[in-house]
């Protein structure tokens, strides 16, 4: 098997995108990648990453779910895409760290090629990023390296920008920085309230996670 981690250059991804095209359909050779997703609420990016899975836009396969919330909607997304899916409980562990380590285990054991943080509401210690060095991605609903942290949407609406957006970057140690892999912008309207203007992020969240996903597809096949 090829190796995703020395092969993968950033370079090679289309960078800062506006409204990147979305691939129509992967070539069905190549084996799929496998992916660990983690994700504490809704989980409609992870829906996106399934539905694109089986529409046959991307060619990877989600083999295990992580949550950290009992009760989060991203479960019965799982169930209705029969994904396998693992709660870990945060409150559970003694620290971040024992947390990471028992996410390693599990996505270790399902062979877990690449990590996606899809709406993580927890910050990542240097134990998993080193488990999975460069092949971590997390989505961020905002332009970075503007507005990091939990209140993207309501930074941007305070700053008065009139342009916002979304991000898909490689997971580094600091939070919300690391390499930027593919970006969509997001205009500002006029009355936009959190609510309605972190809906429009979240239609280009659903083109832009994917579409990270099949350029890291795209990366591992050169090599
Ligand atoms: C997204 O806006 C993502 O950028 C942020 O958390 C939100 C998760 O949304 N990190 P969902 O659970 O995928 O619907």
């Amino acid at each position: 098997m090829p190796d995703v981690l020395q092969d993968f250059d950033v370079s090679d991804v289309n960078g800062s995108l506006i409204s990147p095209a979305l691939p129509t359909a992967f070539t069905p050779t190549g084996t799929p990648l496998r992916l660990g997703i983690l994700a504490s609420g809704s989980g409609s990016n992870f829906e996106a990453i399934a539905q694109a899975i089986r529409d046959r836009t991307l060619n990877a396969e989600v083999k295990v779910l992580i949550y950290n919330n009992p009760g989060a909607k991203v479960v019965e997304r799982a169930k209705t895409f029969n994904i396998s899916t693992c709660l870990l409980n945060h409150r559970d562990y003694p620290n971040r760290e024992a947390l990471d380590q028992a996410m390693i285990q599990v996505l270790h054991q399902h062979q877990v090629e690449w990590v996606v943080m899809a709406g993580w509401m927890r910050i990542v210690t240097r134990v998993l990023i080193e488990a999975f060095p460069r092949r971590i991605v997390n989505i961020h609903p905002s332009l970075l390296p503007s507005f990091p942290g939990v209140h993207a949407v309501e930074q941007a609406l305070g700053a008065g920008v009139k342009i916002t957006g979304c991000t898909v970057h490689l997971v580094e140690l600091a939070v919300d920085q690391g390499p930027i892999l593919v970006q969509a912008a997001v205009p500002v309207l006029p009355g936009d309230t959190p609510e309605t203007l972190h809906r429009r992020i979240q239609v280009e969240e659903h083109r832009i996670i994917v579409a990270a996903i099949h350029q890291i597809c795209q990366s591992r096949l050169k090599s």
